[in-house]
């Protein structure tokens, strides 16, 4: 192995054997995020359920992206890539421009124009990406980047290329090595569905090796308003406070039915009005501020919370920080009238 960076905990290093062959290793640091039980969410579901949350937002870039990124640009290094190409929704331009500031090379990024929450498009600025916003929704950007794909000038990176699904499929080793098994049900939001096929794939390997015994349910989560999972229709005008899964049409959209099949597992959607309250009260209660996709897998086990066996082990994933999609919240924030610097003023404006 070749490093580009130093060597650290990064998915490559940690899991090579269940990886393709990376002689160059493009890595920030990322996986090895923290399962977190969570009480007052096991509270909340009761009868003896247990649920954590595999918070993916302390990644490098702050989402679960990194995971497949550090695969992608590693790969597409040793193939002699000279450029790299993506659509996002945000985060996977995040992800993609940073791991190619680290590889020395140009990443040029298509998107939404308008949909991208502010945090994300600052990052791919502040890493040098060449950035393109289209009249368009994300999977127009996908569409687009996809027909540049097709010579050999660009090197795609969107979870269309099987590097980014092996390197997030990794969670779920990360999951089964910290409980010593598979959950019964696994909770996450579903955009372009990349991520619920990566999960599925992670966990049927381990078993296959005999690392876990079982595999999950795998519930998926999509916004009402960009549903075509759901629907089982493709949605043209997708609509959501939650833009990192603003998405119409996924990509892997068979293979995600695929893994709500084979596991036994759902798809369900949930409001905006559920997303925000699922955001403020993971903030709010234990500690973990999400952006508003992220918030879709709890704002789903509220709802689904009857459905849940007695005694079920369930992981809820959380995809990206908070920090990403500051404006949401920014609006109930309001105008804070600054008081006199007296103690007491300051005493009183607390209401203590
Ligand atoms: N959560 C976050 C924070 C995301 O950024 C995404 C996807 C998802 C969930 C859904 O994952 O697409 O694998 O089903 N973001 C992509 C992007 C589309 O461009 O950043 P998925």
């Amino acid at each position: 192995m070749r490093f580009v960076s130093q060597p650290g905990r990064g998915v490559i290093e940690r899991f090579q054997e269940f990886l393709p062959r990376c002689e160059t290793v493009v890595s920030l640091g990322e996986g090895s995020t923290p399962l977190l039980f969570s009480p007052s969410l096991s509270a909340r579901i009761g009868r003896g359920c247990e649920v954590f949350v595999k918070n993916e937002g302390v990644n490098p870039t702050g989402s679960f992206k990194d995971r497949g990124m550090t695969v992608a640009v590693s790969q597409a290094i040793d193939r002699g890539a000279r450029t790299l190409i993506c659509a996002s929704t945000g985060n996977t331009s995040a992800s993609a421009s940073a791991y190619a500031a680290r590889a020395g090379i140009p990443c040029a990024v298509v998107l939404p124009a308008g949909k991208i929450a502010t945090g994300k498009l600052i990052q791919a600025f502040a890493h040098g990406a060449k950035i393109v916003s289209i009249d368009g929704n994300f999977d127009d950007a996908l569409t687009i980047v996809r027909e540049l794909g097709e010579g050999n000038e660009f090197a795609i990176v969107n979870s269309i290329n099987p590097d980014r699904i092996a390197g997030q499929k990794t969670a779920a080793f990360e999951v089964i090595e910290d409980l010593g098994n598979a959950p019964d049900f696994h909770l996450l939001p579903v955009g372009n569905a990349g991520n619920i096929t990566a999960y599925w794939a992670g966990y049927r390997e381990f078993r296959e090796r005999g690392k876990s015994q079982t595999v999950p349910a795998m519930i998926g989560f999509q916004a009402a308003g960009a549903a075509p999972i759901f629907h089982d229709r493709l949605i043209e005008n997708p609509e959501t406070i939650a833009s990192a899964i603003r998405i119409g049409n996924p990509a892997s959209w068979k293979q995600a039915r695929t893994a709500l099949d084979e596991s036994n597992g759902a798809v369900d959607i949930v409001t905006d009005e559920e997303i925000v309250s699922a955001q403020t009260w993971l903030a709010g209660n234990e500690g973990i501020f999400v952006e508003p996709a992220s918030a879709a897998p709890i704002a789903g086990l509220f709802k689904r919370a009857e459905k849940f066996p007695e005694a079920s082990r369930i992981v809820c994933t959380v995809t990206g920080h908070g920090l990403k999609d500051p404006d949401s919240i920014q609006r109930r924030i309001g105008k804070l009238e600054p008081v006199p610097a007296k103690i007491d003023k300051v005493r009183r404006a607390l209401g203590f």
